[in-house]
């Protein structure tokens, strides 16, 4: 079966033992698309950079970085509520699931997920990352769980939400932790959130983190740590562009900016130029041009009522099962299920 979605889907298999295989797609294709987006997201009048461009190996690492600092609550926080499930997940499984995580990363948070699983005799795991770090992860993974299986998919969550669809009978517990589903634009979302709905079979449940509104001066600093390791991770997006695509930025030449936009309720990262300048992408056969304190956007990170939160996992078609908080009311997680 996972060989006819894999050739549907145009993904090369990895088996790495009988434990462990992933699916990425072809190296030539993965560049191909990386030059076309930047080409055309950096070729208009208010430029941008996909979020999702930000994790090669040392994008990822930085992120790493980012999530122990003490200013960056989301983490800390989210671990906090995940322990709470401990004992409050279990009523809600009602059957074994397989654990699908969106956007998996370092797979830290996922134990805590897999501790829970473990009164199945066996536990399949199914993370879903556009980084390379997937592979690193799932191999710690298995040092450390006896009945554990992995299938990888190296692709976005798009890619892996399809592989998923048609993929077998056994109930899926989807997780998307980390607020990720912030970083998309309200209906971008909505269009994200109804790919979940339908890659779903019914008595399936999607867990998603999400960030609550809170001080801005809390949400600032977060998003601009005193280390200035977020500005490392957002100026990395540009020696990625260098290394894979070709490209001359001088990162001396921009700045990371971070402001938190109260009416829209979300962080904006941006790359600052310090001054007039170009920049040739040789790949994406672009001489980008911009002005002194010119912005090239790079991220939003939506914060959320959690009335809005029920109401938009209620537009997308979801039941909704529990809403659990940390004590502060900083962050958020919701268990949904579909009928
Ligand atoms: C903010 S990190 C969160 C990591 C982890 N889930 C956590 O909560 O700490 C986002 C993760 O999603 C991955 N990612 C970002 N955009 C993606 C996309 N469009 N498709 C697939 N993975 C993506 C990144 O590589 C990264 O590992």
């Amino acid at each position: 079966m996972t060989d006819i979605i894999q050739k549907n889907l145009d993904y090369k298999k990895y088996v790495v033992d009988s434990n462990l295989q992933y699916f990425k797609p072809h190296a030539t294709q993965i560049e191909k698309t990386f030059a076309e987006e930047i080409s055309s997201s950096l070729n208009r009048n208010s430029k941008f950079i996909s979020p999702k461009f930000f994790y090669d190996k040392n994008g990822s690492e930085l992120f790493e970085k980012i999530c122990s600092t003490s200013e960056y609550y989301p983490t800390r926080t989210e671990i906090s509520i995940l322990k709470q499930l401990k004992n409050e997940l279990p009523p809600f499984l009602d059957d074994d699931f397989r654990l699908v995580e969106l956007g998996s990363g370092s797979s830290v948070k996922t134990r805590l997920l897999l501790d829970i699983l473990t009164s199945q005799k066996n536990i399949e795991y199914l993370p879903i990352d556009i980084s390379e770090i997937l592979a690193e992860s799932s191999e710690q993974l298995l040092r450390d769980y006896d009945n554990l299986t992995i299938t990888g998919i190296i692709d976005t969550y798009e890619g892996g939400l399809e592989f998923l669809k048609t993929y077998d009978k056994k109930k899926n517990l989807i997780i998307f932790l980390g607020s990720s589903y912030g970083n998309f634009s309200p209906i971008d979302g909505y269009k994200f959130l109804e790919k979940v709905y339908s890659a779903m079979k019914p008595g399936d449940l999607f867990l998603i983190g999400l960030d609550l509104v809170k001080e801005k001066e809390i949400l600032e600093s977060a998003y601009d740590d005193s280390q200035k390791v977020t500005a490392k991770f957002n100026l990395n997006v540009l020696s990625r562009i260098n290394d894979e695509l070709d490209a001359d930025f001088d990162l001396n030449n921009f700045l990371h900016h971070a402001i938190y936009n109260e009416k829209d309720q979300r962080i904006e990262m941006y790359l600052k130029s310090i001054h007039d300048q170009s920049v040739i992408i040789s790949k994406s056969n672009l001489e980008l041009k911009l002005k002194k304190d010119e912005l090239i956007h790079t991220e939003y990170s939506h914060k959320y009522r959690l009335s809005e939160i029920h109401d938009l996992l209620d537009d997308a078609g979801f039941e909704l099962k529990h809403t659990w908080l940390d004590e502060k009311k900083h962050f958020s997680l919701s268990l949904v299920t579909k009928i």
